[in-house]
């Protein structure tokens, strides 16, 4: 027997046993009820199959092998990663690892599901399919239209909305396109654009820019200009968002964050953008899987545009939803309307004018995901991720820590470090030495984002490991002695952001091993999500 035999285990016979195939035999389709091979493993078992599982000659055999095995030189691609690339295959099963040991606050992260993952890696990735489903610039593509519009159909249903009132574009290839896609097909360059600003809240795609730098290529093609939060609050300031809309004359408002925990209120914000008939755009990015499960206020009532990337509290693959109105956007008089006709502007903004062919694994994977979010499980969920962020605020308080907004609605909050005389980026350092992935965050009236005030934290990705309230209580214990270890540090190492980085990279310091320790000790508990820890390389030590 030979050794590739020996190699041929019990599982993959079990595998291709009483598995159908067609066969051409005889130059004929026939059907060839073999009950022995299945069609799809690797060069090598082929060759082994041809000369050892079926006798020679026999009709089962020529009906399976008609289809030809890779040539020696190119069986490499039909090879596993592991086999194929040990190099890379070693990295992934570390970054196994990592995830399985740590605990990750960064609230726009998650833990896609096994289902999703297998889409993402599927035979879709090979297809071109410029253009939209019935109507695409290259043949073969029957699955793809059909993958799409599932894709569609469940991201309407996700959200609840009437398909004659909203429809929605799945192709965009994440959220800063996406809102470029946007802006690009309601406005002409240079139209005015307001956003939250960065540093309270608001994100990059919105239109950043400094007073040396157009930060975003959005503040490059259009004159954007930001919205705050009332500082003593922490809350947005809606009045004076509206005595700068009077003023600015915008063509499009944003409604969106990465850094801002209390809901927004959309209701006023279309009241406000109505003066100046401007586009109300939610970026529901952060919350788009509380939204869908009926958390939040809801921005489908009162917005023309809504965009989500769908990789954070969605928990899908990376990419975006933009969903855009359809029908009467206003009555003028009673029998005399204007309706919207930004559908077509949209679809053609994505493609042709930003992209060409769509990531098809993607849309398929995000129709998956979508799927799991009609799901009870998935809305038991996110009121989980509620509940456990609840848990931080509350515990960071009793801590004594200050809480930008005094709080959170949402799945995340940023601490204001300023009254602990340190900052976001010494803490971030010191978590991340010890398996917390958290991150520094501008704060209201910050002028430095390198060394902001605030640190940000959110629940979704530790509540997708099932994670309760009271595991919750153990992290903001983990995250206070981090604080307190990088206090202690600053107090020794003075000087700029550099020394400290340095200090931490080339010193030992026993309390930051002690925390790692228990950190590791507390995360290993914890199942994780789209692998199988047995099979990993790292994860079983
Ligand atoms: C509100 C908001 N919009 C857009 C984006 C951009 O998404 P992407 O990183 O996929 O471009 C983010 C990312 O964090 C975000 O928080």
């Amino acid at each position: 027997m030979s050794l590739q035999l020996k190699q041929f285990t019990k599982n993959t016979i079990n595998n291709i046993l009483y598995t159908s195939v067609y066969s051409f035999y005889s130059g004929k389709r026939t059907f060839v009820q073999t009950n022995k091979i299945q069609p799809s493993f690797n060069s090598k078992l082929l060759s082994i199959g041809k000369s050892h599982i079926i006798g020679k000659g026999s009709v089962s055999q020529k009906s399976f092998y008609h289809q030809k095995a890779l040539a020696e030189e190119n069986s490499y691609l039909n090879q596993s990663l592991s086999e194929n690339d040990p190099k890379l295959f070693d990295i992934i099963e570390k970054e196994k690892k990592r995830q399985y040991e740590s605990i990750n606050l960064i609230p726009s992260e998650n833990y896609t599901s096994k289902a999703v993952l297998d889409a993402l890696g599927s035979v879709l990735q090979n297809k071109y399919s410029e253009g939209y489903p019935g109507a695409r610039y290259y043949g073969g593509n029957q699955y793809i239209d059909m993958i799409e519009n599932l894709c569609k159909e469940r991201a309407l249903e996700a959200f609840n909305l009437d398909p004659e009132f909203w429809g929605v574009n799945v192709q965009a290839l994440s959220g800063t396109p996406a809102n470029m896609c946007v802006y690009s097909a309601l406005l002409n360059p240079h139209d005015r654009i307001m956003g939250l600003n960065l540093s309270h809240g608001g994100h990059l795609s919105h239109g950043h820019q400094t007073v040396n730098r157009k930060v975003s290529a959005v503040s490059k093609f259009f004159e954007t200009m930001p919205y705050y939060v009332n500082e003593k609050t922490g809350i947005i300031d809606y009045d004076q968002l509206e005595m700068l809309v009077k003023a600015f004359k915008p063509k499009l408002i944003v409604a969106g964050s990465s850094a801002y925990s209390r809901n927004f209120d959309y209701e006023r914000m279309k009241k406000i953008a109505k003066l100046t008939k401007a586009y109300l755009m939610a970026d529901i990015a952060h919350v788009s899987g509380m939204i869908a499960a009926g958390y939040l206020n809801n921005p489908f009532e009162f917005c023309d545009v809504v965009t989500t990337t769908t990789h954070k509290s969605l928990r899908g693959p990376r990419g975006a939803l933009i969903f855009y109105r359809k029908g009467v956007r206003r009555t003028i008089m009673h029998d005399l309307k204007e309706f919207y006709d930004i559908e077509n502007k949209i679809n053609l903004a994505v493609f042709p004018q930003h992209h060409g062919g769509p990531h098809n694994n993607t849309i398929a994977a995000l129709a998956v995901a979508l799927k799991q979010v009609k799901s009870e499980a998935f809305k038991k969920y996110q009121g989980q991720v509620l509940k456990n962020c609840k848990v931080l605020e509350n515990e960071f308080k009793k801590m004594g820590y200050k809480i930008v907004s005094d709080g959170t609605d949402t799945h995340l909050l940023v601490i204001n470090l300023k009254p602990n005389k340190i900052d976001g980026a010494r803490v971030e350092k010191v978590l991340e030495k010890a398996n917390i992935s958290a991150n520094k965050n501008t704060i209201p009236g910050d002028k430095s984002a390198i060394l902001p005030s605030g640190l940000r934290m959110g629940s979704p990705a530790m509540t997708t490991r099932e994670l309760k309230e009271e595991d919750f209580k153990k992290i903001a214990e983990f995250v206070d002695r981090g604080i307190k270890i990088a206090i202690n540090i600053h107090g020794k190492v003075k000087g700029k952001l550099r020394n400290f980085k340095s200090a931490l990279n080339t010193n030992t310091y026993p309390e930051i091993e002690e925390l790692k320790k228990d950190v590791i000790e507390f995360s290993r508990q914890f199942p994780v999500v789209g692998f199988d820890l047995k099979s990993s390389k790292y994860c079983k030590e």
